[in-house]
């Protein structure tokens, strides 16, 4: 996709202030620092349109971002980051819930996980939480700029075992920080959204 216009729309923490124009939606998930706002922002080429930051825990609502009058990014806070205080961690968890089963313009999550390191705990119970609730999911491996290439296959061998990635659902190798991966997935995005 040529983007040409985005649009930061509003933060929300609950659906009465979710945008209501009907545009399909893919929102992003993933660990707290895993890079969520910076792979969009590297699919829209805006530098920090989504604000990201090196200390975890930088999105601590649901952000609207409106892309060429098309479709919409949610940015989400991340999970699994054990400094939020716990209450404040079951709060993002209630929303994002509340959020991922109730939206219905939502036509997929893509699961962000780290290239470099085997799925977490939350990495499986996010992915198994999207099976359960049949929302279709892409899996995105970021970071892969932080490991040399001869490593890649062996890693993404890694993630697809640990999550034990079911058939049909896609797994592609991202960087932020280089664009790798960039085309693949827009074309994913696009296909789910009908384009
Ligand atoms: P929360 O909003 O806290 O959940 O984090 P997030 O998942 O949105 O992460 P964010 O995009 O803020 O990125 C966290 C840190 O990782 C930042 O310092 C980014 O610059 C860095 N980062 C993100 N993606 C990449 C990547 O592909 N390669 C490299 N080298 N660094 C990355
Ligand atoms: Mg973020």
């Amino acid at each position: 996709m040529n983007v040409t216009k985005a649009e930061y729309i509003i933060s929300a923490v609950k659906p009465a202030q979710y945008p209501d124009d009907a545009l399909p939606e893919i929102a992003l998930a993933g660990r707290s620092n895993v890079g969520k706002s910076s792979l969009i922002n590297c699919l829209i080429r805006r530098k920090n349109l989504a604000r990201t930051s090196s200390k975890p825990g930088k999105t601590q609502t649901i952000n609207f971002y409106r892309i060429n009058d098309l479709l919409y990014f949610a940015d989400v806070p991340g999970y699994g980051f054990a400094r939020v205080p716990k209450s404040v961690q079951a709060a993002w968890g209630k929303m994002m819930e509340t959020y991922l089963t109730r939206r219905e313009t939502l036509k997929a999550v893509i699961q962000v996980v780290d290239v470099r390191h085997p799925p977490t705990a939350d990495d499986r119970n996010m992915y198994l939480f999207l099976k359960h609730y049949q929302i279709p999911v892409i899996v995105v491996a970021t970071k892969a700029d932080k490991i040399s290439k001869g490593k890649w296959q062996k890693h993404l061998k890694g993630t697809r075992e640990g999550l034990e990635l079911q058939k049909g659902d896609p797994l592609l190798l991202f960087s932020a920080e280089t664009a790798y991966g960039k085309d693949n997935l827009w074309r994913e995005i696009e296909n789910r959204i009908g384009l």
